[in-house]
């Protein structure tokens, strides 16, 4: 299911593309940009038309492509001045090392530089080079320039450039830069200032070094809810089971296993957080002691003793009973019968203030799926049933709840 996501929805997006190999992925960034609901106008080089024609990004934004400074001057307001003045946000991606030193020297010798040069709103630099040119002092400098005046930059990474060597230089993947923007246009929002914990995920039970006790739990709910706070300028802490999920750009990743761990790790960024919203599927159950050694098989039939893990939800619930904090607690109630007379019995035992509960059952909710059917219940025993809606959806729902809670309290 296609989600716009609201922080980019409506939102006025130039993307300046200058002449690098890595200009082609500049082309799914564009793209996800549009399907993510943001206005895209994009800006290229020369130098990079000679690497992805215009027309492949006129294509996906239903736009002209800026390219030559003079034929935007045969528009009512001069054309390269409107766009920087009206972006929300720039992406310049990717950001040779030639554009770079023109940034930092405030040259205007392409369309591209001269919109950055008039840009009123944040720019996002996702610089992609050689490594040699990354590392040499005049790029570097060039950075630390740009970077104290306020441009923000995601990458690059390392990996296999265009030349075959290895090396830093590789242009981050569009879905980080898509990530690091949300980040920079979230940055100041209803959230900011407020440390938020997430967990995601399931927890792995070890019976054996090679074995362990687990569950279907993907992560996507509870990844989609640290990215959905991120967005709101929350200051993020991701506690996660193991998962194919990639750790969203912003935010501190705690990769655990167990539910012990789990816990500890909860603890710890707990402390002094404004909220914690529990998505993990905790095991209720582990070992009751690990194998040190691979258990061999046998004729005979095998016993696994199980004992109860903590209930990290009820006693991070427990501890804001005595100290106040944190302000909110969210849970999550994965039921497969009477769903909803369980997550109030659930909201009410562990003295949460908002449960969502999902059957896991119903064939388009629960683990694996992208989408969820969700209901809300908060404290008050107000019932909010949602629709059929994507895991990104859902966590923007409960987000804005959370976001309502915390100017409660
Ligand atoms: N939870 C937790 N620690 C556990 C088990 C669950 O923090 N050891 C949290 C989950 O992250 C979720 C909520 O408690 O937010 C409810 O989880 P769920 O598995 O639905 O309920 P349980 O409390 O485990 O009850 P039951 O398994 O009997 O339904």
């Amino acid at each position: 299911m296609e989600t716009e996501i609201p922080i980019l929805k409506g939102r006025s997006v130039v993307v300046g593309v200058s002449g690098g190999i890595a200009a082609y992925k500049a082309a799914d960034l564009t793209s996800r940009l549009v399907k993510a609901g943001a206005q895209v106008d994009v800006v290229m080089t020369p130098a990079a038309a000679e690497f992805v024609r215009p027309l492949t990004f006129q294509a996906l934004t239903h736009r002209p492509v800026a390219l030559e400074m003079f034929a935007l001057w045969q528009e009512t307001e001069i054309g390269h001045v409107s766009l920087g003045k009206r972006a929300d946000l720039m992406i310049i991606a990717p950001a040779t090392a030639n554009t770079l030193a023109k940034l930092a020297h405030g040259m205007a010798d392409t369309l591209l530089a001269t919109t950055a040069l008039a840009c009123r709103g944040p720019i996002l630099l996702a610089p992609a080079m050689e490594s040699g040119m990354w590392a040499n002092p005049a790029t570097a400098d060039n950075m630390k320039v740009l970077e104290r005046r306020g441009y923000f930059s995601v990458g690059p990474e390392s990996g296999r450039l265009a030349s075959g060597a290895d090396g830093l230089g590789r242009m981050s993947e569009p879905e980080t830069i898509l990530d690091a923007a949300r980040w920079v246009l979230g940055r100041r929002g209803p959230l900011a200032g407020e440390k938020v914990v997430v967990t995601a995920g399931g927890t792995r039970e070890a019976i054996d070094p090679v074995r362990f006790v687990g569950n279907h739990s993907s992560g996507k709910m509870g990844f989609a809810l640290a990215a959905a706070a991120r967005d709101r300028g929350a200051e993020v802490t991701l506690v996660h089971g193991p998962s194919a999920q990639r750790a969203p750009y912003g935010l501190r990743a705690v990769a655990v296993e167990s539910a012990e761990q789990m816990q500890a790790a909860v603890w710890e960024a707990a402390g002094d957080a404004a909220a914690i919203i529990m998505a993990a599927a905790v095991a209720d159950y582990r070992p009751k002691s690990a194998a040190e050694h691979k258990i061999k098989k046998t004729r005979g039939e095998l016993a696994l003793e199980l004992v109860r893990t903590p209930d990290i939800l009820a006693a991070v619930a427990q501890r804001r009973r005595q100290s106040g904090a944190p302000r909110a607690v969210i849970g999550f109630a994965a039921e497969t019968d009477n769903v909803l007379e369980n997550a109030r019995e659930k909201l009410a035992r562990k003295g949460l203030d908002l449960i969502v509960a999902n059957d896991v059952l119903a064939a388009d909710s629960g683990f694996a799926v992208d989408t969820n059917r969700v209901t809300l219940i908060d404290g008050g025993g107000v019932v909010e049933a949602l629709p059929l809606m994507s895991k990104t959806a859902v966590a923007e729902a409960v987000i804005d709840r959370l976001a309502a809670l915390l100017r409660r309290v």
